[in-house]
Formats: C-alpha cells, structure tokens, sequence
C-alpha cells in the first residue's frame, strides 16, 4: 500500500538547473520516506496568464497550453511542492501564471487543493529569496492547503546549474523540509 504521492513542480526554464536539482533531492527524501513522486518540469511549456474568463468552475481550464493535464496531477496528489527561481526578488512569471490558474480552478469548483500538504522552495544566487517564499506562500494559504516548516527557510544559494549543490545548509533545510512533508501525509491519510 502506498504511505501517498507528491507532485513537485519545477519552475525552471532550465531543465538541468539548480531548482531541478533541489527538487531531485526533495523527491529523493520523499520517496526514501515511502512516498511515490513525480516532477513536472514546467521549462517544457509556456504557461499562459489567466484571463479572468470565469469559465473554471467545470474543474478545468479554459485555456488550452497544457496545464490542465498538471491541474489533473495536482487533484491527484497528497502533497505539492512548487520551486522556483527567483527573477527579481520574485518567482518566475510561469510559476505564478501556473499557480494562479491551479489555485482558480481549485477554488471554482470542489476545492483539490485543501489540506493537500506541501509549500514552496526559492533558488537563486544571491538575494531575494524570502520575498519569493512569502509571494508564493500567498497560493498555498488561500487555499486551505497545509504548509510545514524546516530548520531554516527554504531558500537555496546557487547561480550556473549545478551550484545549488554546494549549498549544504539550503540542501540540509529543503531535505527536512520533504522530510515533514512526508510525515505529515502519513499521519492524516
Ligand atoms: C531574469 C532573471 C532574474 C534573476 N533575478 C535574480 C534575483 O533577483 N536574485 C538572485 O539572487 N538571482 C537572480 N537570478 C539568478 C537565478 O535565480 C539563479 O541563476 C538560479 O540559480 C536560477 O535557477 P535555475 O538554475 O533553476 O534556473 C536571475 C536570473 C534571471 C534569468
């Protein structure tokens, strides 16, 4: 019997970059705490903004670039963990394009999102990290969903791909981090 599944959300235009390889590590502790994942890597599409059409309360986009099929994976699963680059003190457009729509969609017809367990991840170079969590905290919190904390902020330092790595304490944090993830899907399924 399965212990629950994650869906985990990578930002990043770049495919081998450094919130891919953060993620690579969550899903690792995740599925070492008996957990199944999958990584959907949004630098393989374009998402388009949400138009405000209303039309969301049939349980699906309206808009037809892709997304509804990651809207499917993330009613499926128990848990959502999103990282993201940080583009100027903010998450990538694509992530709160994405995210805007999901939560929208959530929210118009039977609310998949709630209590679903997760939160967001940061990756940048050098600063702007925490206004990235917090911009992304506003998602997770506005649609009932449950968000644990770690030892430290999940924000990781890294700049060419691949640098991420060398981030001992952001990786220690972001392993902890799926580490509670995991624990808390157990203990309410
Ligand atoms: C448009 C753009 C804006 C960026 N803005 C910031 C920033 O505000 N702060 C920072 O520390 N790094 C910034 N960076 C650097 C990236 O966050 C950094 O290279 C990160 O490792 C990218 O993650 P990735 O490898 O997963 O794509 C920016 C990069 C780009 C392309």
């Amino acid at each position: 019997m399965t212990n629950g599944n994650v869906l985990l959300l990578c930002g990043s235009p770049r495919l081998e970059g450094n919130t891919a390889l953060v993620l690579r590590e969550c899903a690792k502790t995740l599925e070492g705490e008996g957990l199944e994942t999958e990584t959907v890597l949004l630098g393989q599409t374009r998402i388009l903004s949400c138009t405000a059409c209303g039309l969301c309360s049939a349980g699906e986009c309206a808009l037809d670039d892709g997304l509804n099929e990651i809207i499917e994976k993330t009613r499926e699963a128990d848990g959502f963990i999103v990282g993201t680059p940080v583009y100027f003190g903010t998450a990538r457009g694509d992530v709160t394009a994405a995210l805007q729509r999901i939560g929208m969609v959530s929210m118009a017809s039977d609310s998949f999102l709630s209590r679903k367990v997760g939160g967001p991840i940061a990756v940048a170079r050098r600063g702007g990290h925490t206004t990235t969590l917090q911009e992304l905290l506003m998602f997770y919190l506005i649609n009932d969903m449950i968000v644990p904390g770690s030892t430290y902020w999940n924000i990781v330092f890294g700049h060419a791909p691949g640098e991420a790595a060398g981030d001992e304490e952001g990786m220690r944090t972001v392993r902890r981090f799926a580490e509670n993830v995991a624990f808390l899907i157990k203990k309410l399924r």
